[in-house]
Formats: C-alpha cells, structure tokens, sequence
C-alpha cells in the first residue's frame, strides 16, 4: 500500500439509495391500493426487488421507467390479489416474509411463501401467533416455527395484541392484517419500534391511532393511490457515517436521509461517543422527517447505549461496533438479544469480526461490550452473507488497511448496491 492510499478521505456530497424499509412499504402499499401509484428513488437492493416480484405473482402490475428510475405500481386491493402458480419468494428478505403474510392472512389467495436459507432459519411464530388469533389461516411448515408459511385468506377479526418483542415486522404484520378485520385491531409493544407502517397508512387514508406504546389501526380496505419519493436509507447513511468519522481527514454530507426518530439511534450513539455530526435542511415528506448529514473525521470515546431505544439502532449494531472499536475506552449496548435472530447472528459474527481485526468483545446476559484499541487486521473477518456485516467488514478494512477488500458485492446488494461505487467515489 502506498503512502498516497493511505491519505485517502471521504470528501463531498453523497446521495445513497431509497431506505429499504420505506421501499418495501412503497411498493406493498402501492400494490394493495386502489389505481396506479408512481415510486421514485425507490431501493434498488435485492431486498425489495423481491418484494416487487412477488407482488408481479399476486397478479399485480409493476413497470420501470428507466428513464427516471422510477416505477408504476397498478393497485389492485387487497382484495383483487390472486393466487400465485408457485411458491413466493421471499429470498433474504423477513420485512417481505412477515409484512406480506399480514397482508394475505386477510386476502383471497391461498399461498405458500419460502425464502432463502438465512430466511428459513428465522422465527416466524411472531407473526403466526398473533395473526392465528385474529383468524388467519396461516402455518409455518418448517421445524421450530420457521416458513414454508402456508397462508389462506380468511375473514379476520380485530385483536388487541401484547407483542413480546419490539418489532415493526410484527407490528406491520398485525396492523396491515387489521385493515380487513371487522374492528380496531391494536399491537402494544414493549419498546417503540419503527412506526413507517402507521405514518404510511395514515397518509393513504387510514384512521391510526396511538397511545404510548399502543397502535391501534381501523379497518381499511381501500387505501389511496399515491406518487412518492423516497428518502436515502438511514442504516446505510449510518455506515458512511461511521466511515467518514473514522477516516482521518474526511468530511462528507449524506442527502436527504429517512431521519425518523424510530430509526435515528445510531446518530444518537454516534453524538454520544463525541461524533461530529451536524444535520442541516430538516424537511418533512410523506409524512416523515428527512434531512442532510453532515459528517466530519472525529476522536471518539466510548459510549454506553443506556437511554437509547435499542429498536432505533437495531440493524446498526456491527456499524456502531465498528466505530466502538475505534474509540477510547468500553462501549456497551444494551438489550440486543433481537440481533441473534436476524440474516445471521450478528452478536457472533461482530464479535468473530472485532477479533480478527484485533479488537476484543464479549456479552453478558443481552449486552455486548467492545474494548476499544488498535485494529490491526490479523485474519480474514467472515460476513456469513450478511449485508449489514459485510459493510462493517469494508469500514473496518478502509480504516485498518487504507482500501477495501472489494468482492462482498453479492452480500451487499441486499440493500445497498450502491455501497462500492458511492464509497469510491467520495474517496479522495
Ligand atoms: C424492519 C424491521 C426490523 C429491521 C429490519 C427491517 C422493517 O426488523 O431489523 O431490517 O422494515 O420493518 P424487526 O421487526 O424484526 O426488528
């Protein structure tokens, strides 16, 4: 590596791709509304292009315009989905698994949803439980709970649900199985987890309500037609971040990123360790904040996530890891267990990972501790094709190495297929 490679910072503007939660909801709402919607800046990760598929085999219509990559969705209802001729899959994707059950668990169709292998491993009893109770017809097939989900449509009824864990699938899941109940169907969670869902069906149309923990949907068969933009994705603006704290010299602005407050404890994190963030043109659209990110190359110390919901900085574990690495002293994050059930076990692998770059981790009980010190890469970090992972592997190879590996592009392509050019390009 030459001296030159070595001086390399993040510098400029970078605009990253359409938040993939958003995405996924775009084109879900788009497809179960009545008319024709138009999407723009929507995610082009392998996530939600399987979300897109899947509704083609429901019979609904989805057209590119690559002349403005935007795309047009032909709502057909909930109701005027029909049965597809094979399996839905569901790849790498538990945001298409678990919202899309909710939706058909109320639907005409009879259907059986499978995904790859990651996905069949996943728990899907948190969303089989609650939507049983509301009626559903629906099974998992594999053991322990796990899809093949065979799902009936059914006429459903309204549930007031305890949710054990704080998840927008389950919650999404439920809320979007509520829309055809024959009452108001609430989820209380125990921690607030991201609310995309009500503030998207509220903009449709639907009547939302909610107190403290509690979100209570009205049925709502028809939800409006819409035109929307969506916003560049908050997890990834949070990996950039990371990058451009850690690479002396850097200072990067990330436009107009998703900022809602369900999604913005990475941030919150970041500012505690002593990040130099600055967030500028605030702005609402479609009924969510976004905003410009401002990031300039900072010492950090280490932080502890108490205070901090942990669903708001849930897929932003092995980023914020990274930068925990980095910084002065033990960081903690609290009450992570959720991370063991996601596209792999992110608790092992960020520690497998801090250990090959010389860093030292550990739990105790649901909380991870990481030593900050001198990273060093002393063997070859395995991202088990996770996305979230591989990216964190890339920061950490940018900071303890001068370049990136290259070649995590298929593990990355999830959601962020715009993860090497954006980052090459601000390198300079
Ligand atoms: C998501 C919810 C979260 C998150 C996932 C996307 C969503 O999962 O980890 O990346 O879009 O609703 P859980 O609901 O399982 O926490």
């Amino acid at each position: 590596m030459t001296d030159t490679k070595r001086r390399l910072s993040l510098q400029g503007t970078i605009i990253l791709g359409g938040d993939k939660s958003l995405s996924h909801r775009a084109v879900m709402f788009a497809a179960i509304a009545d008319g024709t919607s138009t999407i723009r800046g929507l995610s082009t990760g392998a996530d939600v292009t399987t979300t897109c598929n899947l509704f083609r085999a429901l019979g609904v219509e989805i057209a590119a315009d690559q002349s403005d990559s935007s795309i047009t969705v032909v709502g057909r209802g909930i109701s005027g989905l029909t049965s597809p001729a094979a399996d839905l899959d569901c790849g790498n994707s538990g945001t298409t698994m678990r919202l899309c059950s909710g939706i058909l668990a109320g639907s005409k169709v009879t259907a059986r949803l499978v995904g790859d292998n990651s996905l069949m491993r996943r728990p899907m009893l948190r969303i089989v439980e609650p939507l049983r109770q509301m009626g559903a017809r629906i099974e998992a097939l594999g053991s322990n709970g796990t899809a093949p989900l065979l799902i009936e449509g059914a006429q459903l009824h309204a549930i007031n649900y305890r949710s054990p864990v704080a998840s927008a699938q389950v919650k999404s899941a439920i809320l979007l199985a509520g829309l055809t109940a024959d009452g108001p169907t609430s989820v209380t969670e125990p921690e607030k987890s991201r609310d995309h869902t009500e503030r998207f069906l509220r903009a449709l149309g639907c009547e939302i309500t909610e107190d403290q923990m509690r979100v209570t949907v009205e049925p709502c068969a028809r939800l409006r037609a819409f035109d929307y933009t969506v916003a560049a994705d908050t997890s990834t603006a949070v990996i950039f971040a990371v990058a451009g704290l850690l690479v002396a010299g850097s200072s990067v602005r990330l436009e107009r990123v998703l900022l809602n407050p369900t999604r913005t404890g990475g941030f919150d994190f970041l500012q505690r360790m002593g990040a130099g963030l600055a967030f500028e043109n605030r702005a609402e659209e479609h009924n969510e904040p976004v905003g410009d990110v401002i990031v300039r190359a900072s010492d950090l110390v280490a932080a502890d996530s108490d205070g901090i919901q942990t669903a708001s900085m849930i897929d932003e574990i092995p980023i914020l890891a990274v930068a925990a690495a980095l910084a002065d002293g033990v960081s903690r994050f609290r009450n992570i267990a959720e991370l063991r059930v996601k596209e792999s076990d992110r608790i092992a692998g960020t520690i497998e990972m801090l250990k090959a770059y010389n860093i030292s981790a550990e739990t105790s009980g649901d909380d991870l501790f990481v030593h900050g010190g001198e990273i060093r890469k002393i063997s070859e970090a395995t991202h088990h094709g996770d996305h979230r992972l591989a990216m964190a592997i890339e920061v950490l190879n940018l900071v303890a190495e001068g370049e990136l590996a290259g070649g995590y592009g298929d593990a990355i392509s999830v959601s962020a297929p715009e993860f090497y050019s954006q980052l090459r390009k601000a390198l300079r």
